[in-house]
Protein backbone atom coordinates (compact mmCIF):
# COMPACT_ATOMS: atom_id res chain seq x y z
CA UNK A 1 0.00 0.00 0.00
CA UNK A 2 1.30 3.27 -1.11
CA UNK A 3 1.21 5.86 2.10
CA UNK A 4 2.33 8.82 -0.50
CA UNK A 5 -0.67 10.46 -2.16
CA UNK A 6 -0.39 13.35 -4.76
CA UNK A 7 -3.38 15.13 -6.23
CA UNK A 8 -1.47 17.97 -7.44
CA UNK A 9 1.90 18.46 -8.48
CA UNK A 10 4.17 19.51 -5.89
CA UNK A 11 4.13 22.49 -5.41
CA UNK A 12 0.13 22.33 -6.31
CA UNK A 13 -1.84 25.62 -7.00
CA UNK A 14 -2.72 26.49 -3.22
CA UNK A 15 0.77 26.01 -2.29
CA UNK A 16 2.23 28.19 -4.69
CA UNK A 17 0.05 31.05 -3.58
CA UNK A 18 1.59 30.19 0.07
CA UNK A 19 4.79 30.34 -1.19
CA UNK A 20 4.59 33.64 -3.26
CA UNK A 21 2.81 35.08 0.22
CA UNK A 22 5.82 33.63 1.70
CA UNK A 23 8.32 35.50 -0.93
CA UNK A 24 6.60 39.28 -0.02
CA UNK A 25 6.19 38.44 3.67
CA UNK A 26 8.71 36.66 4.75
CA UNK A 27 13.31 37.66 4.76
CA UNK A 28 14.55 36.17 1.42
CA UNK A 29 17.49 34.90 3.72
CA UNK A 30 15.51 32.30 5.20
CA UNK A 31 16.13 29.25 3.44
CA UNK A 32 13.93 26.15 2.64
CA UNK A 33 14.87 22.54 1.28
CA UNK A 34 11.47 22.22 -0.41
CA UNK A 35 8.41 23.97 -2.03
CA UNK A 36 6.01 22.10 0.25
CA UNK A 37 3.53 23.85 2.21
CA UNK A 38 2.55 21.73 5.21
CA UNK A 39 -1.08 21.91 6.97
CA UNK A 40 -0.55 19.07 9.27
CA UNK A 41 1.24 16.03 10.17
CA UNK A 42 1.06 12.54 12.34
CA UNK A 43 4.00 10.03 12.76
CA UNK A 44 5.99 10.51 9.50
CA UNK A 45 3.26 11.59 7.22
CA UNK A 46 2.95 15.10 6.37
CA UNK A 47 -0.15 16.53 4.49
CA UNK A 48 0.16 19.74 2.28
CA UNK A 49 -2.28 22.26 1.79
CA UNK A 50 -3.41 20.89 -1.75
CA UNK A 51 -4.10 18.19 -0.26
CA UNK A 52 -1.36 15.91 -0.95
CA UNK A 53 0.27 13.01 1.39
CA UNK A 54 4.15 13.05 2.01
CA UNK A 55 7.15 10.98 3.56
CA UNK A 56 8.95 12.77 5.71
CA UNK A 57 12.46 11.61 5.83
CA UNK A 58 14.00 15.52 6.98
CA UNK A 59 11.87 15.11 10.57
CA UNK A 60 12.84 18.85 10.90
CA UNK A 61 16.17 18.64 10.74
CA UNK A 62 16.20 16.26 13.63
CA UNK A 63 13.16 17.90 15.50
CA UNK A 64 10.97 14.67 15.30
CA UNK A 65 12.18 11.66 16.36
CA UNK A 66 9.04 11.18 18.52
CA UNK A 67 7.05 11.97 15.18
CA UNK A 68 4.62 14.75 14.35
CA UNK A 69 2.10 15.41 16.99
CA UNK A 70 2.71 12.31 19.20
CA UNK A 71 -0.81 11.82 20.52
CA UNK A 72 0.27 12.09 24.46
CA UNK A 73 2.99 14.98 23.96
CA UNK A 74 -0.56 17.00 22.08
CA UNK A 75 -2.37 16.08 24.98
CA UNK A 76 -0.21 17.26 27.37
CA UNK A 77 0.33 20.25 25.56
CA UNK A 78 -3.43 21.17 25.38
CA UNK A 79 -4.07 19.62 29.51
CA UNK A 80 -1.18 22.06 30.42
CA UNK A 81 -2.04 25.14 28.09
CA UNK A 82 -5.51 25.09 30.43
CA UNK A 83 -4.27 25.54 33.76
CA UNK A 84 -0.43 27.77 33.11
CA UNK A 85 0.67 28.74 30.23
CA UNK A 86 3.69 30.86 31.02
CA UNK A 87 4.23 32.69 34.21
CA UNK A 88 8.20 33.34 33.60
CA UNK A 89 10.74 31.29 35.60
CA UNK A 90 12.92 34.73 36.95
CA UNK A 91 9.01 35.38 38.51
CA UNK A 92 7.91 32.52 39.83
CA UNK A 93 8.30 28.66 40.51
CA UNK A 94 6.11 25.63 39.01
CA UNK A 95 6.83 22.07 38.60
CA UNK A 96 7.23 21.52 34.82
CA UNK A 97 10.16 23.07 34.95
CA UNK A 98 10.94 21.52 38.21
CA UNK A 99 10.57 17.96 36.95
CA UNK A 100 12.71 18.52 33.47
CA UNK A 101 15.07 19.64 35.13
CA UNK A 102 15.37 16.27 37.37
CA UNK A 103 14.66 14.34 34.32
CA UNK A 104 17.40 15.70 32.29
CA UNK A 105 19.68 15.79 35.29
CA UNK A 106 18.95 11.75 35.80
CA UNK A 107 18.76 11.02 32.26
CA UNK A 108 21.74 12.45 30.60
CA UNK A 109 25.54 10.96 30.64
CA UNK A 110 27.52 11.57 33.86
CA UNK A 111 27.59 10.30 37.09
CA UNK A 112 27.99 13.48 39.62
CA UNK A 113 25.39 16.05 40.60
CA UNK A 114 24.00 18.05 38.07
CA UNK A 115 21.78 21.23 37.42
CA UNK A 116 19.44 21.85 34.51
CA UNK A 117 18.97 25.46 32.55
CA UNK A 118 16.19 25.30 30.09
CA UNK A 119 16.11 28.24 27.15
CA UNK A 120 14.45 28.35 23.89
CA UNK A 121 16.87 27.16 20.77
CA UNK A 122 19.68 25.27 20.31
CA UNK A 123 21.40 28.24 20.17
CA UNK A 124 20.15 29.83 23.68
CA UNK A 125 21.30 26.34 25.02
CA UNK A 126 25.17 26.66 23.34
CA UNK A 127 25.26 30.73 24.71
CA UNK A 128 24.51 29.72 28.00
CA UNK A 129 26.82 26.63 28.17
CA UNK A 130 29.83 29.28 26.95
CA UNK A 131 28.53 31.59 29.95
CA UNK A 132 28.60 28.87 32.55
CA UNK A 133 31.61 28.00 31.12
CA UNK A 134 33.34 31.19 31.21
CA UNK A 135 31.85 32.42 34.94
CA UNK A 136 33.00 29.02 36.25
CA UNK A 137 36.74 29.34 34.98
CA UNK A 138 37.29 32.89 35.05
CA UNK A 139 38.72 32.79 31.16
CA UNK A 140 37.52 33.77 27.94
CA UNK A 141 38.93 31.12 25.30
CA UNK A 142 36.56 28.72 23.59
CA UNK A 143 37.87 26.08 21.39
CA UNK A 144 35.43 25.01 18.77
CA UNK A 145 36.09 22.68 15.22
CA UNK A 146 36.07 22.99 11.55
CA UNK A 147 32.60 21.78 10.31
CA UNK A 148 30.78 22.77 13.74
CA UNK A 149 27.42 23.75 13.79
CA UNK A 150 26.45 25.62 16.68
CA UNK A 151 23.42 28.54 15.77
CA UNK A 152 23.02 31.20 14.28
CA UNK A 153 23.08 34.01 17.47
CA UNK A 154 26.40 36.19 17.15
CA UNK A 155 28.29 33.95 19.93
CA UNK A 156 26.95 30.72 18.58
CA UNK A 157 27.72 32.11 14.55
CA UNK A 158 30.74 32.52 15.50
CA UNK A 159 31.24 28.83 16.39
CA UNK A 160 30.03 27.89 13.66
CA UNK A 161 31.79 27.46 10.98
CA UNK A 162 30.99 26.88 6.92
CA UNK A 163 31.60 30.47 6.45
CA UNK A 164 29.52 31.20 2.85
CA UNK A 165 26.80 29.88 3.51
CA UNK A 166 26.01 31.12 7.66
CA UNK A 167 28.66 33.74 7.99
CA UNK A 168 29.04 35.74 5.20
CA UNK A 169 28.34 39.39 5.64
CA UNK A 170 27.51 39.09 9.50
CA UNK A 171 30.09 39.88 11.11
CA UNK A 172 32.45 40.66 13.14
CA UNK A 173 32.27 37.53 15.39
CA UNK A 174 33.36 37.18 19.35
CA UNK A 175 36.56 37.08 19.94
CA UNK A 176 38.80 34.45 22.03
CA UNK A 177 37.51 31.58 19.62
CA UNK A 178 39.95 29.13 18.31
CA UNK A 179 39.05 26.73 15.57
CA UNK A 180 41.07 23.61 14.91
CA UNK A 181 40.48 20.80 12.28
CA UNK A 182 38.29 17.86 13.34
CA UNK A 183 38.90 14.16 12.38
CA UNK A 184 36.92 13.44 9.24
CA UNK A 185 37.71 10.42 7.88
CA UNK A 186 36.51 10.28 4.54
CA UNK A 187 38.21 13.56 3.39
CA UNK A 188 41.84 12.46 5.37
CA UNK A 189 44.40 12.99 2.96
CA UNK A 190 44.74 10.03 0.68
CA UNK A 191 46.97 7.65 1.55
CA UNK A 192 46.66 8.22 5.65
CA UNK A 193 46.27 5.28 7.91
CA UNK A 194 43.11 6.34 9.80
CA UNK A 195 44.82 5.66 12.75
CA UNK A 196 47.67 8.38 11.56
CA UNK A 197 44.94 10.42 10.86
CA UNK A 198 43.41 10.49 14.02
CA UNK A 199 47.02 10.57 15.83
CA UNK A 200 47.79 13.38 13.59
CA UNK A 201 44.44 15.13 14.49
CA UNK A 202 45.38 14.36 18.30
CA UNK A 203 48.89 16.44 17.77
CA UNK A 204 47.33 19.34 15.92
CA UNK A 205 45.10 19.21 19.05
CA UNK A 206 47.57 19.54 21.94
CA UNK A 207 49.89 21.71 19.57
CA UNK A 208 47.48 24.20 19.52
CA UNK A 209 48.02 24.85 23.03
CA UNK A 210 51.42 25.95 22.70
CA UNK A 211 51.04 27.75 19.03
CA UNK A 212 47.66 29.23 19.41
CA UNK A 213 46.26 29.42 22.96
CA UNK A 214 47.58 28.68 26.59
CA UNK A 215 45.11 25.89 28.14
CA UNK A 216 45.02 28.48 31.09
CA UNK A 217 43.36 30.90 29.20
CA UNK A 218 40.59 28.46 27.83
CA UNK A 219 36.76 28.26 29.09
CA UNK A 220 35.61 25.23 27.29
CA UNK A 221 35.98 23.01 24.20
CA UNK A 222 32.73 22.59 22.63
CA UNK A 223 32.59 19.57 20.45
CA UNK A 224 29.52 17.54 18.52
CA UNK A 225 29.98 14.11 19.01
CA UNK A 226 28.66 13.42 15.61
CA UNK A 227 28.90 16.70 14.07
CA UNK A 228 25.28 17.29 12.01
CA UNK A 229 25.88 19.94 9.57
CA UNK A 230 29.17 19.13 8.65
CA UNK A 231 27.23 15.48 7.29
CA UNK A 232 26.89 13.35 9.85
CA UNK A 233 30.96 13.06 10.80
CA UNK A 234 31.02 11.11 13.51
CA UNK A 235 33.88 11.84 16.08
CA UNK A 236 36.50 9.33 16.55
CA UNK A 237 36.73 7.72 20.35
CA UNK A 238 40.12 8.12 20.80
CA UNK A 239 39.91 12.36 19.62
CA UNK A 240 36.74 12.88 22.06
CA UNK A 241 38.93 10.17 24.94
CA UNK A 242 42.01 13.27 24.57
CA UNK A 243 39.76 16.18 24.64
CA UNK A 244 38.00 14.87 27.91
CA UNK A 245 41.35 14.24 29.16
CA UNK A 246 43.10 17.76 28.49
CA UNK A 247 39.92 19.55 29.41
CA UNK A 248 40.66 17.23 32.81
CA UNK A 249 44.25 18.11 33.07
CA UNK A 250 43.73 22.03 32.37
CA UNK A 251 40.30 22.54 34.12
CA UNK A 252 38.74 23.09 31.40
CA UNK A 253 34.75 22.70 30.67
CA UNK A 254 34.25 20.08 28.27
CA UNK A 255 30.87 21.24 26.27
CA UNK A 256 28.41 17.77 23.90
CA UNK A 257 26.53 19.72 21.67
CA UNK A 258 24.00 17.14 20.92
CA UNK A 259 20.95 19.12 19.65
CA UNK A 260 21.18 17.50 16.76
CA UNK A 261 22.35 14.17 17.90
CA UNK A 262 20.57 14.03 20.96
CA UNK A 263 17.33 12.22 22.28
CA UNK A 264 18.21 8.42 20.27
CA UNK A 265 18.47 9.80 16.82
CA UNK A 266 21.96 7.57 16.97
CA UNK A 267 20.39 4.62 18.65
CA UNK A 268 21.20 6.27 22.37
CA UNK A 269 19.63 8.80 24.51
CA UNK A 270 22.93 10.96 23.57
CA UNK A 271 25.36 9.76 21.36
CA UNK A 272 28.27 10.41 24.13
CA UNK A 273 26.90 7.41 25.66
CA UNK A 274 28.23 5.57 22.47
CA UNK A 275 31.85 6.47 23.60
CA UNK A 276 31.31 6.19 27.56
CA UNK A 277 32.56 9.79 27.38
CA UNK A 278 30.86 11.97 29.75
CA UNK A 279 30.71 16.01 29.07
CA UNK A 280 30.79 18.35 31.85
CA UNK A 281 28.09 20.64 29.83
CA UNK A 282 25.38 18.79 27.53
CA UNK A 283 23.28 21.15 24.70
CA UNK A 284 20.15 19.72 24.15
CA UNK A 285 17.16 20.85 22.31
CA UNK A 286 15.29 19.83 18.79
CA UNK A 287 13.79 16.53 19.51
CA UNK A 288 13.44 17.29 23.38
CA UNK A 289 9.88 17.96 22.83
CA UNK A 290 9.16 17.11 19.88
CA UNK A 291 9.38 20.38 17.70
CA UNK A 292 8.12 22.65 20.98
CA UNK A 293 10.44 25.23 21.44
CA UNK A 294 12.80 24.39 24.31
CA UNK A 295 16.73 23.94 24.78
CA UNK A 296 18.85 22.79 27.80
CA UNK A 297 21.97 22.91 29.03
CA UNK A 298 22.45 20.17 31.73
CA UNK A 299 25.36 19.20 33.47
CA UNK A 300 28.19 19.73 36.65
CA UNK A 301 26.06 21.68 39.71
CA UNK A 302 28.85 23.33 40.41
CA UNK A 303 29.59 24.83 36.68
CA UNK A 304 25.51 25.40 36.59
CA UNK A 305 25.66 27.31 39.74
CA UNK A 306 28.68 29.63 38.74
CA UNK A 307 26.85 32.08 38.01
CA UNK A 308 25.44 35.34 39.88
CA UNK A 309 22.03 35.14 40.73
CA UNK A 310 20.79 37.30 37.82
CA UNK A 311 23.34 35.72 35.59
CA UNK A 312 21.23 33.33 33.22
CA UNK A 313 17.31 32.71 32.01
CA UNK A 314 15.17 34.54 29.64
CA UNK A 315 11.28 35.50 29.61
CA UNK A 316 10.62 32.29 27.61
CA UNK A 317 12.93 29.66 28.97
CA UNK A 318 11.30 26.68 30.27
CA UNK A 319 7.81 27.50 29.58
CA UNK A 320 5.31 25.14 31.31
CA UNK A 321 3.70 24.02 27.79
CA UNK A 322 6.95 23.54 26.41
CA UNK A 323 8.08 21.32 29.42
CA UNK A 324 5.29 19.68 29.62
CA UNK A 325 5.44 18.25 25.95
CA UNK A 326 9.65 17.87 26.71
CA UNK A 327 8.24 15.67 29.50
CA UNK A 328 5.77 13.22 27.69
CA UNK A 329 8.22 12.95 24.71
CA UNK A 330 11.21 11.95 26.83
CA UNK A 331 8.53 8.99 28.15
CA UNK A 332 8.36 8.03 24.97
CA UNK A 333 12.15 8.68 23.43
CA UNK A 334 13.22 6.72 27.05
CA UNK A 335 11.68 3.52 25.95
CA UNK A 336 14.09 0.79 25.33
CA UNK A 337 12.00 -0.52 22.27
CA UNK A 338 12.10 3.25 21.18
CA UNK A 339 15.85 3.22 20.85
CA UNK A 340 15.60 -0.64 19.66
CA UNK A 341 13.50 0.50 16.63
CA UNK A 342 15.98 3.91 15.83
CA UNK A 343 18.86 1.15 15.53
CA UNK A 344 16.39 -0.63 13.48
CA UNK A 345 15.82 2.30 11.19
CA UNK A 346 19.36 3.24 11.15
CA UNK A 347 20.18 -0.13 9.77
CA UNK A 348 17.27 -0.47 7.25
CA UNK A 349 18.98 3.22 6.05
CA UNK A 350 22.57 2.13 6.15
CA UNK A 351 22.08 -1.32 4.12
CA UNK A 352 19.89 0.40 1.54
CA UNK A 353 22.45 3.49 0.97
CA UNK A 354 25.22 1.04 0.94
CA UNK A 355 23.42 -0.66 -2.17
CA UNK A 356 22.75 2.36 -3.89
CA UNK A 357 26.09 2.90 -3.22
CA UNK A 358 27.73 0.07 -5.29
CA UNK A 359 25.09 0.92 -7.78
CA UNK A 360 25.93 4.63 -7.93
CA UNK A 361 29.64 6.05 -8.53
CA UNK A 362 27.46 9.50 -7.60
CA UNK A 363 27.84 8.30 -3.95
CA UNK A 364 31.47 8.27 -2.76
CA UNK A 365 29.87 8.55 1.13
CA UNK A 366 27.73 6.75 3.10
CA UNK A 367 28.25 7.28 7.09
CA UNK A 368 26.45 8.03 10.34
CA UNK A 369 25.87 6.76 13.93
CA UNK A 370 22.69 4.87 14.29
CA UNK A 371 19.71 6.54 12.94
CA UNK A 372 21.53 9.93 12.02
CA UNK A 373 22.23 8.48 8.55
CA UNK A 374 23.72 10.46 5.40
CA UNK A 375 25.29 10.00 1.70
CA UNK A 376 27.73 12.02 0.59
CA UNK A 377 27.67 12.80 -3.32
CA UNK A 378 30.78 13.38 -5.75
CA UNK A 379 31.55 13.97 -9.21
CA UNK A 380 34.84 11.54 -9.36
CA UNK A 381 35.46 8.71 -6.07
CA UNK A 382 39.10 9.53 -6.09
CA UNK A 383 39.14 13.24 -5.75
CA UNK A 384 36.53 13.80 -4.18
CA UNK A 385 35.24 16.64 -5.92
CA UNK A 386 32.05 17.91 -4.49
CA UNK A 387 28.87 17.39 -6.29
CA UNK A 388 26.61 19.92 -4.72
CA UNK A 389 24.41 21.17 -8.07
CA UNK A 390 24.16 16.80 -8.34
CA UNK A 391 22.92 16.80 -4.72
CA UNK A 392 20.22 19.46 -5.64
CA UNK A 393 19.22 17.64 -8.46
CA UNK A 394 18.15 14.34 -6.47
CA UNK A 395 15.97 16.62 -4.02
CA UNK A 396 14.54 18.16 -6.92
CA UNK A 397 13.76 14.89 -8.52
CA UNK A 398 12.36 13.39 -5.04
CA UNK A 399 10.88 15.79 -3.42
CA UNK A 400 7.85 16.15 -6.19
CA UNK A 401 7.32 12.52 -5.75
CA UNK A 402 6.45 12.42 -2.37
CA UNK A 403 9.80 12.32 -0.01
CA UNK A 404 10.62 15.69 1.84
CA UNK A 405 14.34 15.73 2.08
CA UNK A 406 17.29 18.05 3.38
CA UNK A 407 21.13 18.41 2.03
CA UNK A 408 23.91 18.81 4.73
CA UNK A 409 27.49 18.69 4.26
CA UNK A 410 30.69 20.97 4.82
CA UNK A 411 30.24 21.69 0.83
CA UNK A 412 26.03 21.32 0.55
CA UNK A 413 27.16 17.47 -1.21
CA UNK A 414 25.30 15.57 1.33
CA UNK A 415 21.73 14.35 1.25
CA UNK A 416 20.62 13.52 5.06
CA UNK A 417 18.25 11.57 6.68
CA UNK A 418 16.51 12.08 9.68
CA UNK A 419 13.24 10.00 9.76
CA UNK A 420 10.65 10.24 12.78
CA UNK A 421 11.15 6.68 14.43
CA UNK A 422 6.84 6.55 14.44
CA UNK A 423 8.01 6.02 10.45
CA UNK A 424 6.37 2.74 9.17
CA UNK A 425 9.11 0.01 7.87
CA UNK A 426 6.79 0.14 4.53
CA UNK A 427 7.05 3.96 4.40
CA UNK A 428 10.75 4.20 5.02
CA UNK A 429 10.90 1.72 1.95
CA UNK A 430 8.62 3.59 -0.08
CA UNK A 431 10.65 6.72 0.36
CA UNK A 432 13.62 5.31 0.18
CA UNK A 433 13.12 3.82 -2.70
CA UNK A 434 11.58 7.29 -4.95
CA UNK A 435 15.25 8.63 -3.22
CA UNK A 436 17.11 5.64 -4.81
CA UNK A 437 15.24 6.21 -8.09
CA UNK A 438 16.69 9.99 -7.98
CA UNK A 439 19.79 9.13 -7.05
CA UNK A 440 20.12 6.50 -9.85
CA UNK A 441 18.14 8.93 -12.31
CA UNK A 442 20.73 11.80 -11.79
CA UNK A 443 23.73 9.28 -11.70
CA UNK A 444 22.83 7.91 -15.64
CA UNK A 445 21.98 11.30 -16.74
CA UNK A 446 25.59 12.47 -15.22
CA UNK A 447 26.93 9.35 -16.64
CA UNK A 448 25.56 10.66 -20.44
CA UNK A 449 26.90 13.82 -20.02
CA UNK A 450 30.49 12.59 -18.80
CA UNK A 451 30.50 10.13 -22.28
C1 LIG B 1 24.52 20.75 16.72
C2 LIG B 1 23.65 21.96 16.73
N1 LIG B 1 23.85 22.92 17.65
C3 LIG B 1 23.09 24.02 17.71
C4 LIG B 1 22.07 24.23 16.80
C5 LIG B 1 21.25 25.48 16.88
O1 LIG B 1 19.96 25.18 17.27
P1 LIG B 1 18.77 26.23 16.99
O2 LIG B 1 18.55 26.24 15.52
O3 LIG B 1 17.63 25.66 17.76
O4 LIG B 1 19.22 27.53 17.52
C6 LIG B 1 21.83 23.27 15.82
C7 LIG B 1 20.77 23.47 14.82
O5 LIG B 1 20.69 22.84 13.82
C8 LIG B 1 22.63 22.10 15.79
O6 LIG B 1 22.44 21.16 14.86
Amino acid sequence: MSHIRLVTEIPGPKSKQMLARRLAAMPAGLAKSTEICIERAEGALVHDVDGNTLIDLAGGIGMLNAGHCPPTVVAAVQKQAEKLIHPCALVATYEPYVRLAEVLNEITPGNFPKKTLLANSGSEAVENAVKMARVFTGRSAVICFEGAYHGRTLLTLSLTSKYGLFKKGFGPYAPEIYRLPAPDMYRRPPGMAENDYILWRIHQLEKAFIAQVDPSAVAAIIIEPVQGEAGFIAMPEAFLRRIRELCDQHGIVMIADEVQSGFGRTGKLFAMEHYQIAPDLICMAKSLAAGMPISAVTGRADIVDASHIGGVGGTYGGSPVACAAALETIEIIRQPAFLARAREIGEIIRRTLQGWMQACDLIGDVRGLGAMMLFELVLNRETKEPAAQETLQVIREAVPRGVVLIRAGLYSNCVRLLPPFAITDEQLHEALSILGEAVRTVNARRAVQCG
